[in-house]
């Protein structure tokens, strides 16, 4: 989700900037249909934080940062909804609507906003595209913020919040070693 949140972030500068054309109506189709799979993934992810809870750390922190990093979690989350929720506004209130579907497969129906008067869809495209723009400014803010937490904690704290999240490696000194080869004799 990391390269992909990153990579929204530079496809959607970039497009926004490009002349019309074909290459930009492309970006826009993989922007969508990628950003609509991270609302999909968000949407699974946090079905799966309600079961399985963050990982447990070693972590001294004071309260206050306790607060922050919870409440930047939830930002985040928010945002991963806000984002493609605009983003698939805007879309829907642009004609002619095309399709988008996520990783090539699932077809996705545009919002119902065809029926609206076109003086609506522009005032729906307007709105989307604000709440859009507020999503990338908070999630530009956000992103190093956390980053450089993450970084605070494993090189200055030294304590294992970043370890925490990598998938977690064996070191029973009691699992059998695969490693080591007996021939059998006789
Ligand atoms: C986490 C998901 C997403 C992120 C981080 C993201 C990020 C961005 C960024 C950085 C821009 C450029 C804003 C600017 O500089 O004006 C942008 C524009 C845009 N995005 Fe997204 N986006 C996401 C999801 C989506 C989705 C799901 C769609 C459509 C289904 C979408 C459609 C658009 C459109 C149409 C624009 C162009 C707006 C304009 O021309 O002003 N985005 N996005
Ligand atoms: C686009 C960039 C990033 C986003 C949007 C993001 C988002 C999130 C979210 C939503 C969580 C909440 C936990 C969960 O739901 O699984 C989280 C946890 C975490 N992230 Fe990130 N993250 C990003 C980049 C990074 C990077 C680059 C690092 C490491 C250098 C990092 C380190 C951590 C750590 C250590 C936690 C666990 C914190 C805890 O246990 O309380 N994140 N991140």
């Amino acid at each position: 989700m990391v390269v992909l949140v990153l990579y929204q972030l530079a496809s959607g500068w970039l497009m926004s900037r490009y002349p019309v054309g074909g290459s930009k109506l492309a970006t826009y189709e993989l922007h969508s249909e990628l950003g609509l799979s991270i609302l999909l993934l968000a949407i699974l992810r946090f079905a799966w934080r309600l079961f399985v809870p963050n990982p447990i750390n070693d972590a001294q922190a004071p309260e206050w940062q306790q607060t922050a990093s919870h409440l930047t979690q939830y930002l985040f989350y928010g945002l991963f909804a806000m984002l493609p929720l605009s983003g698939w506004a805007m879309w829907s209130a642009i004609q002619p609507v095309e399709p988008l579907r996520i990783g090539g497969v699932i077809a996705i129906p545009p919002m119902p906003f065809h029926t609206l008067s076109p003086a609506w869809q522009f005032q729906v495209l307007d709105w989307a595209e604000s709440l859009h723009v507020l999503g990338v400014v908070g999630l530009s803010l956000l992103v190093p913020l956390h980053v450089g937490a993450a970084l605070k904690h494993h090189f200055w704290d030294r304590d294992d919040v970043v370890r925490g999240i990598l998938p977690e490696i064996r070191d029973d000194e009691t699992a059998p070693d695969h490693t080591q080869y007996t021939p059998r004799v006789g």
